[in-house]
Formats: structure tokens, C-alpha cells, sequence
């Protein structure tokens, strides 16, 4: 069993030491020298500390602080100082489950479902540089930052692990689609075009597994026609497509997903819900055991459990408000905002609400920072939710980075990231209906025959 954790040192180029020597040896899948934005890369293949520094074009004069994560052994665990709360519990990736590249990847809530199944993640595609760090820390893959509309097959091929197979996933945009994105059925959005991209790719690249996400607007988006092109890319290939509810895996939140997979070697499908009806996981699970913070105030030990300021009028709004119920409880309806009394307003019942402890939130959004964008008041404490609460209830693990120790995340930004993501424990659910396909026997003569007669 081998264990992954992050680790942050000083290297200093004279002693060739960064702390601690026995550490250092260890350091050799994903290595990032913070300060030198250009030697700011993964290197997964580094087989030495030594190694990585040259491949940065660093050699061994560089001298200055030092990031990764640490691939150890139990035994090495054992040895390892640090509080096991440190070491998360992260197979190391099996080659045998096949190799993964993210098409939008984003922070990588789709890719870390992956890894956390044991797939091996090789790369994440996204416009977004700044999406690299959070991607790359978390993902020991690498990301770039590429625009997936000039992207071809070949290209795409060339990052899987050879004679693995080759696992292509992705979550385009989803605002174009969305209940809260407006438009009449002939205005096409340009961001359309990049599910079409999407779909060439596949077909270019012919991976043995394809697996998409999106919002279920998706396949009603043009009456249907964008859908059903995607599909009609998915030729040759077992399909399997359904919305679903993301609280049925663990999700604690409001959230439904269309899910496609399909695989073109043998049927695909995915699992049974792991957190039926009696199960579902609340609000109180996940995050009711973080430290109070107030508005605009951030968590000493964790910069992410950041919650943003709120005016004095929204202030009294909160005090008034009550778990799960809406602005028209309120005992002074003079807190009531101008937009809300007209008509067209009393339809907006959850904003300026508060998550139930008992319940699941509402669905996270990238506006989830703020009180008056919906029901994100925290159950308790008269704030809304902060970054690092919308992550836990994304279902990233606690300790996802998304930005480095020392930087402070720019509210706004943070929130794009994460409520864009696909929850990491509904990735978990596809990774394992994956792996169901990809490691069986039949599967493996089919798509390894080099390493089968080895
Ligand atoms: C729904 S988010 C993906 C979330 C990600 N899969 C996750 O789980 O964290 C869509 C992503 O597509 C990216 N994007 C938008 N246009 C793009 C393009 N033309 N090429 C590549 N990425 C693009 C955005 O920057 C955004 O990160």
C-alpha cells in the first residue's frame, strides 16, 4: 500500500538538503518550485529529487522553497513525523485500470474522483491558467492550458499511458445550458460549439471509455439537436446516459447531473446509488465540525474557510432568517428587498436563506459565496457559507488546495472553481463503474495483448 502527502520544504541548493534528507528521496512524482513561475511544472516521471530540479532547467543551483507531494510506503509512513491526519489516503494509481486525461478539467473535481479510485490520471485540458495549481497539487498530473477547440485525437492519444486503456472524461461549460442562463431556442450559445469539439475528439481519438457531465439542460438544449450529436460521435461505442441524482452518491446537496458513459469495450453502466433515500449525507456532516468564523472573516489555520462580508441591511436579513424557511417568514417585512414585492420577485423564495443542518444544501454554485444569491446562509452562524465549506459540500476531500499556504484566495475566483466542479464523490461513482469495465479479464487480453504476452 502506498499513501500520498503534500509536502513543502526549503531546498537548499548548497547542502543539497530541503529539511529532511530521507524525505527528500521520496520527492519524485510531482515536484513544484514555488517563486520561479517558469519552472512552475509537474514532473510525474522524475525518478529523483535531483532529477526533477534539472528537468525544471534548475539543475542543482536552485535554492528557495519547495512543494510537492510525497509518494510513501506504509513502513515509510510509520517513520514519517508528521500527525497521520497529514497523509491522505490516495492509492497510487494502477496502470492495469487504464489512464485518464480531463477534457475542461478545471480544479479537478472530475480527475480526483479518478485518482481516489486508483485510476492513473495523466493530464487535465483547461483555458484557465488558474486552475493549474489547485489541478496539478491535488492530481499529480499535469494541466494545460489549452483551448480544446484546437485540439485533435493525436494530440490526446499522446498523453495516455500506452497499452492501458485510454479514458477520456470532461465537463464542458455548463452556463449555457443552465436553468439561470435564459434563452430562446434559436439563440445558439458559443459555447456550444465545445461539446462538438468534445465529441470530434472522441472520434478522432476512438479512447476504449468516453464518460461526460453536464447539467440534464443539456439534452434539451436546441431541442435536443446538441445531444443527440454527441451521441451520434459516441458510434461504435456501448452507450449509457441517464440524470441523476448526485445526493444517491454521497453528494450532500441538491444537485442532478446528466451522466454519460460509453465504452466500446463491452457494457458500461453506472453503479447503484451508494446513499439511497435513508442515507443521504447532510449539511451537519459535512461541514458542521469547522470552526465558527464571522462575516468577512477568514480561519486562521485555513485560508480557504474565508466567508464574505455582508452589508449591515444583509446582516439583520440573516438574523432574521431561519433554517429552511424563506424571506416571507421574516417577523419585519421591511427587510424585504424592493425586487422581491413586485410580481415577477415572489418566485425567488430561496435567496437570502439559510442551509438545515439536517438536510441537503441547496445546489453549490459559482455565486454560493454570497448571502443574497440563493440559500446559502451557513444553519447556524450569521454568514454565508465559506470556500471551504462549499468544497466540503462539493465533496472535495478536506484538505483540497486551491491556492498556495501563503496566498489568499480571491473569494469570487475560489467559488467558480468550485461550484463548477463535479462533485468528487459522484467522479468516485464513475470511476468505479469504469473500473468495472476496464479491469475485467476479457478486457484486459483485449487492450493489453503487448504486455498480456510478455
Ligand atoms: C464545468 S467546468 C469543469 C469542471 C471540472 N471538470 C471539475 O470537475 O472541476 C468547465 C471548464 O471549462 C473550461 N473551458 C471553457 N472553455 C474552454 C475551452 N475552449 N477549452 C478548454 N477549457 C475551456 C473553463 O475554464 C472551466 O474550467
Amino acid at each position: 500500500m502506498h499513501w500520498h502527502c503534500s509536502y513543502s520544504g526549503v531546498w537548499d541548493a548548497a547542502t543539497r538538503n530541503h529539511g529532511d534528507q530521507r524525505l527528500s528521496a521520496h520527492l519524485n512524482n510531482c515536484l513544484r518550485l514555488k517563486g520561479d513561475k517558469n519552472a512552475t511544472r509537474t514532473h510525474r516521471a522524475a525518478p529523483s529529487l535531483r532529477e526533477g530540479l534539472k528537468s525544471t532547467g534548475k539543475g542543482r543551483s536552485y535554492r528557495g522553497p519547495l512543494s510537492g507531494v510525497l509518494r510513501l510506503t506504509t513502513a515509510e509512513c510509520r517513520d514519517y513525523k508528521a500527525p497521520p491526519a497529514e497523509l491522505a489516503d490516495v492509492p497510487l494509481p494502477d496502470a492495469d485500470r487504464g489512464s485518464v486525461v480531463d477534457l475542461f478539467c478545471g480544479i479537478g473535481g472530475l480527475s480526483h474522483g479518478f485518482v481516489l479510485e486508483g485510476f492513473d490520471v495523466r493530464a487535465g485540458v483547461d483555458v484557465d491558467e488558474t486552475c493549474r495549481f489547485a489541478y496539478e497539487t491535488n492530481n499529480l498530473a499535469t494541466f494545460y492550458e489549452k483551448d480544446i477547440e484546437y485540439l485533435d485525437g493525436g494530440w490526446i492519444n499522446s498523453l495516455f499511458v500506452p497499452d492501458t486503456p485510454r479514458i477520456l472524461v470532461g465537463c464542458a461549460p455548463c452556463q449555457p445550458f443552465s436553468p439561470y442562463t435564459r434563452r430562446s431556442g434559436e439563440d445558439r450559445a458559443p459555447e456550444w460549439c465545445l461539446l462538438e469539439h468534445f465529441g470530434r475528439i472522441v472520434r478522432e481519438a476512438q479512447p476504449e471509455i468516453v464518460s461526460m457531465e453536464n447539467v440534464p439542460r443539456l439534452a434539451i438544449a436546441d431541442e435536443g439537436r446538441l445531444f443527440e450529436g454527441f451521441l451520434a460521435d459516441l458510434d461504435g461505442y456501448e452507450v449509457w446516459a441517464k440524470v441523476v441524482d448526485c445526493a444517491d452518491y454521497g453528494v450532500p446537496q441538491m444537485r442532478s447531473r446528466l451522466v454519460v458513459l460509453a465504452s466500446r469495450i463491452g457494457p458500461i453502466e453506472l453503479e447503484e446509488p451508494t446513499h439511497g433515500a435513508n442515507r443521504r449525507r447532510t449539511v451537519r456532516q459535512a461541514i458542521g465540525q469547522l470552526p465558527p468564523i464571522e462575516a468577512g472573516q477568514s480561519c486562521e489555520e485555513d485560508a480557504l474557510h474565508r466567508a464574505s462580508r455582508l452589508s449591515d441591511q444583509n446582516l439583520k436579513r440573516i438574523k432574521a432568517a431561519t433554517p429552511g424557511g424563506t424571506w416571507r417568514d421574516w417577523p419585519d417585512q421591511s427587510l424585504v428587498a424592493e425586487c422581491h414585492r413586485k410580481h415577477s420577485g415572489r418566485f425567488y423564495n430561496n435567496v437570502y436563506g439559510r442551509m438545515s443542518w439536517d438536510d441537503l444544501a441547496p445546489t453549490i454554485t459559482t455565486q454560493c459565496y454570497g448571502f443574497g444569491n440563493g440559500r446559502f446562509g451557513h444553519p447556524a452562524q450569521d454568514r454565508a457559507i465559506s470556500l471551504r465549506e462549499a468544497a466540503l459540500l462539493q465533496t472535495f476531500p478536506p484538505d483540497y488546495a486551491l491556492q498556495p499556504p501563503d496566498n489568499q484566495p480571491v473569494i469570487a475566483h475560489a467559488a467558480r472553481w468550485i461550484g463548477n466542479a463535479v462533485p468528487v464523490e459522484l467522479s468516485r461513482a464513475v470511476a468505479r463503474s469504469v473500473a468495472a469495465v476496464t479491469t475485467c479479464a476479457e478486457v484486459s487480453k483485449a487492450v493489453r495483448p503487448a504486455r498480456e504476452a510478455e
